[in-house]
């Protein structure tokens, strides 16, 4: 059967970025930027993306181009024969797997958030009374099941109306909506009496505020933020590279698709640092600064209900993106593995992901006593997937693509170069083959020497 291709250019475009933006744009960027103290850690975190994320997504995307498959098969049909690339398929469709075990439960969250905000279930809560509704929300195991499944309901039937029809479609539409609807949010915000703190904040660099945590730890949430926003070391972009042609170069794809995902990151902060001063909050208080700091703004907000909904409708259009994306490529595993027809590959995979993400919520509720490494169940699954495919897998990309033992520069590079537009540059091999692999190792360990510190 003929490979199904996506329709434009813009849906490759818009579909990438829209698995790119998701709770790391919108979510875990705002709050680490908060906690790392604002723009000093963003310049940090943008030089990462460029030297970093860059090439790596252009890896990615040459690597799925040219094979035409997902990761399931991908490394069996570039790799030399008698080579072993092949084995990391295992642990890429593992990653994608464990991503969306928890990625579900938060999407689930968003969801609820924007129908609270919609039916106004917050009107009238003070500080502590947010916190409650957060509270119970994150402990009611009713709640958070419903939520989760309609999610993945609602994910898996949009991937079931197939890729140009249903992923495509659905997808570019939401992300139109999702630019569209940012800006509007940013306005306001900026707007607001008591913004330009701030604005501040988030926008002059303070060196001195590094130091605060010490360097090293910044810089490394640094780099793990890059990794994460960009979807990079499990094939998740990967599989877009196999819907489309040769027109175009893969770089100027890549960059597009960065500035999209870094523009909605940013504003993201723009939306939420002008809102905190504005009300007086605290910016650097942790993941809670969505769902607990936010809807406080908005109670005191004129016209809050209406600007809250709209606000949560963009969280959740970020996050369902990024789940419609992700189930995309896990669907594409059954089919490049056992030509699985795309009914089947939904069911049994919509069956699979609403299973595979109860453990996340029982650990929350009934099992919230239990702990691996001292962590809870989200922030272990969160930690095999930030801490170790992530790093680990973009390593794998990054060494199959320079090195004669994998696929090789020369065919990375002619896949890259294939089409219009701007060429990979030829001269950072040194760089990739022998600095960029280290900084990413270093990553790697780092995570785990972070972990036992903590213990
Ligand atoms: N980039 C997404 C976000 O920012 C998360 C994500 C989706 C992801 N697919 C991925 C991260 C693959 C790493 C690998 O929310």
């Amino acid at each position: 059967m003929e490979r199904e291709k996506f329709s434009s250019r813009l849906g490759f475009i818009l579909i990438s970025a829209g698995c790119a933006i998701g709770l790391g744009n919108v979510w875990r960027f705002p709050y680490i930027t908060g906690k790392y103290g604002g723009a000093a850690f963003v310049l940090i975190y943008l030089f990462f993306l460029i030297v970093m994320g860059l090439p790596i997504m252009v890896m990615e995307f040459a690597v799925g181009r040219a094979s035409q498959k997902s990761i399931a098969t991908s490394f069996n049909v570039l790799e030399k024969k008698g080579s072993k690339w092949h084995i990391y398929r295992y642990f890429g469709m593992a990653g994608n797997y464990l991503l969306m075990m928890f990625y579900t439960t938060i999407g689930g969250w968003m969801l609820a958030y924007f129908v609270k905000m919609v039916k106004g279930d917050f009107k009238g809560l003070d500080a502590s009374g947010v916190e409650q509704a957060f509270g119970s929300l994150t402990t009611d195991l009713g709640t958070m099941l419903f939520w989760m499944l309609l999610v993945v309901v609602i994910g898996f039937v949009i991937c079931s109306l197939g890729l140009q029809s249903g992923v495509e479609r659905i997808t570019k539409g939401m992300m139109v909506i999702l630019l569209f609807l940012m800006i509007v949010l940013a306005v306001n915000s900026c707007l607001l009496p008591g913004a330009s703190e701030g604005l501040e904040f988030y926008l002059k660099p303070d060196f001195k505020k590094l130091t605060e945590y010490g360097l090293s730890e910044v810089i490394f949430a640094a780099m793990g933020q890059a990794f994460f926003t960009l979807s990079l070391g499990i094939g998740a972009l990967a599989i877009f590279g196999s819907y489309i042609g040769k027109e175009r170069k893969l770089t100027g794809e890549a960059v597009n698709i960065l500035v999209l995902d870094t523009f909605v990151a940013l504003t993201a902060g723009l939306i939420i640092f002008p809102a905190c001063s504005a009300f007086g909050v605290d910016p650097g208080e942790g993941p809670g600064l969505v769902f607990v700091t936010l809807p406080n703004v908005f109670n005191n907000m004129k016209g809050g209900r209406l600007w809250g909904s709209l606000f949560f409708l963009f969280m959740t259009f970020a996050a369902l993106s990024t789940i419609i994306a992700v189930f995309q490529n896990i669907i594409s595993f059954a089919q490049d593995l056992w030509n699985w027809s795309l009914k089947k590959a939904v069911l049994i995979n919509g069956i699979a992901i609403a299973i595979l993400s109860l453990p996340c919520i029982f650990g929350m509720t009934i099992w919230s006593d239990f702990s691996i490494l001292g962590k809870s169940i989200l922030d272990f699954e969160d930690f095999l997937v930030s801490n170790n495919m992530l790093p680990l897998g973009s390593l794998v990309y990054l060494l199959f693509c320079v090195t004669r033992y994998g696929w090789g520069w020369k065919n990375f590079l002619k896949e890259a170069n294939t089409g219009e537009g701007v060429s990979f540059p030829e001269k950072i091999k040194v760089y990739l083959t022998f600095i960029l692999p280290l900084i990413v190792l270093y990553i790697f360990v780092q995570g785990y020497v972070s972990l036992f510190k903590s213990l």
